[in-house]
């Protein structure tokens, strides 16, 4: 096996760049071609972005799953798929060729329409870091029922949020989870959620934990008798339904500069060319190699490059349950020693993390075998980039720092490991199919070299956003109509001498807490929601391992007890409503806050505060109360 359209040297970059800017269909649909179709398209774009409508290998029928099963069933069904670790180091791994992964989702898929399951249903699934999380999702895709993968870490309130948003009518779930030391009760946050969601008629449950559970007649069913059932009907194979590859493959949510997060779609035909073309591209993945993506499969970067970008390039993916710290700090290198890791794809925030143990959970690890590393979520600072190449590469592995969005359904920007130069703390280059421009506030593009300014893309790629779930004038809203025929991106982003990009961070009130992306309106919405809260305000600040923590400010009417102790409610209301990845790092009390005279909040003030810029705050004099200021300042955390 070899893939034809892997990038193999610098001048072949520049010359496929230049393809796929001077005949983008040409060259999508040459690469298109290596997949397999039932149909192959009638047109291989339409789009505008005024309305926005985008629609990539129009007329094309397929099945994602044949793309990443099928296929690899007939040429290499003895191929490892999966190998997945457990949280617990003790216990064993498990592993799954790519007939086995197959045989699998054909069951579990039989499983979904046992219950009732057809194409274009919405099915939510919260699960912990298993196999059968990646054989849920295949087995939706492989019946044309659209997935929405909520993360573990979000509480039962922002799961009926997305699943009433979406209007789900399944939910696949497990008694519980294991992280570290910790084991969560997902069931039971399972059903607090759904007395809120009559949508749902099913909820199908893996045993994982074996926590006790409630399980509700008629509506809650074991996972494991549901495959039972299925082996009893004698049926082990399922028809991959043929899909349009403009139909919704899935639905991930996530957070904006609005309270409510939104639901992010993606199509079959491009989201699939897309993850495997960036794949296969920027971590010059071999045959063979062993690819550990540490994400997870809650979040963007689990879907395409755990699960869509290497099994629809017949690789082996290794999926991880646990987290790096626990045993302890070794676990990640630990992991790659056991399994010989090639690639190693993980974010600066765990990076951070990792660094603050010092090397003696590296001194006994061999990490002989890792041949690329990557990074992802969040800009990467020198300092960590360099501890990364020092001590995990050995100053032998190329880092590829890769700049994308849940919206852009896989990297955008990004040197190609080996093939073009890397630079600390810079994505440097987009990749070919992507032109991105700076726009200043104005809308005005932005030319030339050693320039900042709003990073916006001009032109479509096959992986980008096509609606936001049910509400189509909100995805014009926020991607399309801040810049005329632009898709703006929300970061900010210089453009250095040599014409390499480096991402700088969100413009938006968007924060990145730890490679999370959090809405400064949904926290200030859950901590609103405390009796005692009057009003709040969040801005980010710069946390050492976080890359951003969360600093909130708030008018209180009467501390319960202490203060320490309402600190402590107001944290535990927002786990209520959010979950605790969203949890204040720091919470002020104030009387006021700053406002301007039409009622709006100054962040910008708030936030130099935060940074602990008090003597720099700008102009202040059109604040209502400028006196607030002082204050603020003067009881500054
Ligand atoms: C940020 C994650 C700098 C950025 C795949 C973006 C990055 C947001 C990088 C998307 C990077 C992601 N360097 N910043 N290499 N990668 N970001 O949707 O602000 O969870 O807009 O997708 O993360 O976060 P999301």
């Amino acid at each position: 096996m070899s893939y034809p359209y892997q990038i193999k040297s610098l001048k072949q970059y520049q010359e496929e760049y230049k393809k796929s800017v001077d005949a983008p269909e040409d060259f999508w649909a040459t690469i298109a071609n290596h997949f397999i179709w039932h149909r192959k398209w009638d047109q291989v774009l339409d789009w505008n972005f005024y309305e926005p409508t985008i629609e990539w290998f129009k007329g094309g029928k397929l099945n994602i799953t044949e793309n990443c099963l099928d296929r690899w069933v007939e040429t290499q069904p003895n191929a490892t798929a999966i190998i997945w670790e457990p949280n617990d180091p003790t216990e064993p791994h498990r592993t799954f060729t790519y007939k086995e992964l197959h045989h699998k989702v054909c069951q579990f898929a039989n499983v979904l329409k046992n219950n009732g399951a057809t194409r274009g249903d919405r099915i939510c699934i919260y699960m912990p870091m298993v196999p059968e999380l990646t054989i849920a999702i295949l087995a939706c895709a492989r019946i044309g029922a659209i997935h929405s993968v909520v993360f573990g870490g979000f509480s039962a309130q922002s799961i009926a949020d997305r699943i009433q948003d979406a209007q789900c009518n399944i939910v696949l779930t497990a008694d519980g989870g294991f992280r570290g030391n910790k084991s969560i009760p997902l069931k039971a946050v399972i059903d607090e959620a759904l007395t809120t969601c009559p949508s749902v008629e099913k909820v199908i449950v893996l045993t994982r934990t074996s926590l006790p559970v409630s399980m509700i007649k008629g509506r809650d069913v074991w996972w494991e008798d549901e495959i039972n059932k299925v082996e009893a009907q004698g049926n082990p194979m399922c028809k991959a339904e043929i899909m349009d590859a403009e139909d919704m493959l899935f639905i991930l949510y996530t957070s904006g500069s609005t309270g409510k997060p939104k639901g992010v779609v993606h199509t079959c035909g491009g989201y699939m060319v897309w993850t495997n073309y960036t794949f296969v591209n920027v971590f010059q993945y071999q045959p063979g190699q062993i690819h550990f993506c540490t994400a997870d499969i809650g979040w963007i970067t689990g879907h395409s490059y755990i699960i869509y970008g290497p099994l629809s390039a017949g690789a082996t993916s290794l999926m991880f349950e646990g987290i790096p710290t626990w045993p302890d700090a070794g676990r990640f290198w630990e992991i790659v020693d056991k399994h010989a890791v090639d690639i190693l794809y993980t974010a600066p925030t765990a990076i951070r993390s990792l660094m603050s143990f010092g090397t003696d959970p590296i001194k006994e690890k061999k990490l002989h075998s890792l041949k690329v590393l990557g990074t992802v979520g969040e800009p990467i600072n020198e300092e960590a980039w360099h501890w990364y190449d020092e001590h995990i590469g050995k100053r032998n592995c190329p880092i590829v720092d890769t700049w994308w969005q849940t919206e852009t359904g896989g990297v955008l920007i990004s040197n190609l490991a080996g093939i073009t130069k890397a630079k600390p703390s810079f994505a440097t280059l987009p990749l070919p199919g992507i032109q991105p421009i700076l726009v200043d506030e104005n809308g005005k593009k932005i030319e030339g070299n050693g320039v900042s300014g709003n990073l916006c893309i001009q032109f479509p790629w096959p992986g980008m956003l096509r609606t936001t779930f049910g509400d189509h004038e909100r995805c014009r809203t926020t991607y399309f109509s801040t810049y005329e025929n632009l898709y703006f991106t929300g970061d900010g982003c210089l453009r250095d001498n040599e014409g390499d990009y480096r991402i700088t961070g969100r413009v938006d009130d968007v924060l990145n807490v730890s490679g999370h992306r959090i809405g400064t309106a949904e926290v200030e919405n859950a901590i609103n929601m405390h009796t005692g809260v009057v009003e709040s305000a969040i801005v980010g600040y710069p946390h050492d391992i976080k890359g951003q923590g969360i600093y909130a400010y708030v008018i209180f009417n009467g501390i319960h007890i202490d203060e320490n102790q309402t600190r402590l409610d107001i944290c535990q209301t927002v786990s209520k409503i959010i979950g605790a990845i969203a949890k204040p790092d720091k919470i002020q009390f104030v009387t006021g806050l700053p406002k301007t005279r039409s009622g709006k909040i100054m962040r910008r003030i708030l936030r130099k505060i935060a940074e602990g810029e008090l003597n720099n705050l700008g102009d202040t004099s059109t604040l209502l109360d400028p006196l607030v200021v002082e204050e603020i300042k003067s009881n500054k955390l």
